[in-house]
């Protein structure tokens, strides 16, 4: 069964980006679900065998506090066996065990992965089997989804949310863009909105919201219940408290640059705790300037800066001097 959700807007997977610092931000902030990066199987396998052997447990490599719960862990791989295993291996752990089949980038589609899958109608349905059956009723099993590999087939969700369902998969996610269409375009709501009405799961609408007006404007246009949050959250955990307000009240309260600067301390702070690579601290850095007056500036600063200690000194100079201009 799936955990009760405090609102409706949940975080995003996104590798390299949705680590446990910035998951935590947003959770506080009201994400109501919050998803780690996509993992692979087969690493998650490898690793358990050198940890377990070292009398460790998996949470060394998939890092995660108590405190983000409900918290999904995102998958992808589709080597039945290690499947299994890997499910197996994180259903202890996590709230929710959420299979890729969207991921576009060519080095994982190559290895029979994430979008690919979508027009292996065979292998999908042995996924889910294999997946909900390792879980074993004790972890819920989800989907994220791309609307399908090409223009011409952009129909697919539909086909793969119906084998997903079959096989007891009790909620979706539909990014609706094709995988060759990668982050082009607009994301296409009525896809959305044609899941939901087609679907007997929960259905999480996921593609464009950046504001709180356009998460109430996806789930007034589709009447999906849930929206999921990737892009528009970067450097910004605010958003998920000014949707849940604006979903609740109609109206939110706006950050201020210094409430930004905080915001990134934090971050530093929790993600101190954590094996995040410094080049993902770095990336992270760059997003919290995002709109900044002096960003550009900063962000060359940012990428030259060669420690945690000379990363903050070139965020407290560039945003202080960023609200001293005004
Ligand atoms: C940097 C980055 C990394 C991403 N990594 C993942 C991932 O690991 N798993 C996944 O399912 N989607 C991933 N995505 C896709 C997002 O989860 C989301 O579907 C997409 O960005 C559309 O939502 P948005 O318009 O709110 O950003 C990633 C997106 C970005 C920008």
């Amino acid at each position: 069964m799936l955990p009760r959700f405090s609102g409706r807007a949940f975080l995003a997977p996104m590798a390299g980006v949705s680590d446990p610092a910035l998951r935590l931000q947003c959770r506080r902030m009201g994400a109501a679900l919050v998803v780690t990066e996509f993992t692979s199987i087969h690493s998650i396998v490898a690793k358990q065998e050198q940890l377990a052997g070292a009398g460790r447990t998996i949470r060394e490599f998939l890092e995660y506090s108590d405190e983000e719960r409900p918290l999904s862990v995102q998958l992808f791989g589709s080597d039945l066996e290690a499947l299994a295993k890997a499910a197996r291996i994180v259903e202890p752990y996590f709230d929710i065990i959420d299979y890729n089949m969207g991921c576009p980038a060519p080095h994982i589609t190559s290895q029979m992965a994430g979008g690919a899958l979508l027009q292996e109608a065979d292998l999908t349905r042995q996924i889910f089997q294999t997946l909900t059956g390792a879980a074993g009723g004790r972890t819920p099993v989800t989907l994220k989804v791309r609307a399908g590999v090409t223009e011409s087939d952009r129909f697919l969700f539909l086909e793969v949310a119906r084998i997903a369902e079959d096989e007891g998969v009790e909620m979706i996610t539909l990014h609706p863009r094709t995988v060759s269409q990668g982050y082009s375009g607009r994301a296409d709501w009525d896809m959305i909105k044609m899941l939901k009405e087609r679907s007997d799961v929960p259905v999480v609408g996921n593609g464009d919201v950046a504001t709180p007006e356009d998460a109430k404007a996806m789930i007034d246009q589709t009447g999906c219940d849930y929206v999921m949050v990737g892009r528009g959250a970067m450097g910004n955990p605010f958003l998920f408290e000014q949707i849940n307000d604006y979903l609740d009240t109609g109206s939110y309260s706006a950050y201020t640059l210094e409430d930004r600067l905080d915001a990134f301390f934090e971050y530093l702070r929790i993600a101190a705790k954590y094996r995040i690579r410094f080049a993902n601290i770095k990336g992270q850095a760059m997003r919290f300037t995002k709109g900044l007056r002096n960003g550009a500036v900063m962000r060359s600063r940012i990428t030259h800066s060669e420690g945690i200690d000379q990363l903050a000194d070139v965020m407290s100079d560039g945003i202080r001097a960023a609200c001293a201009a005004g």
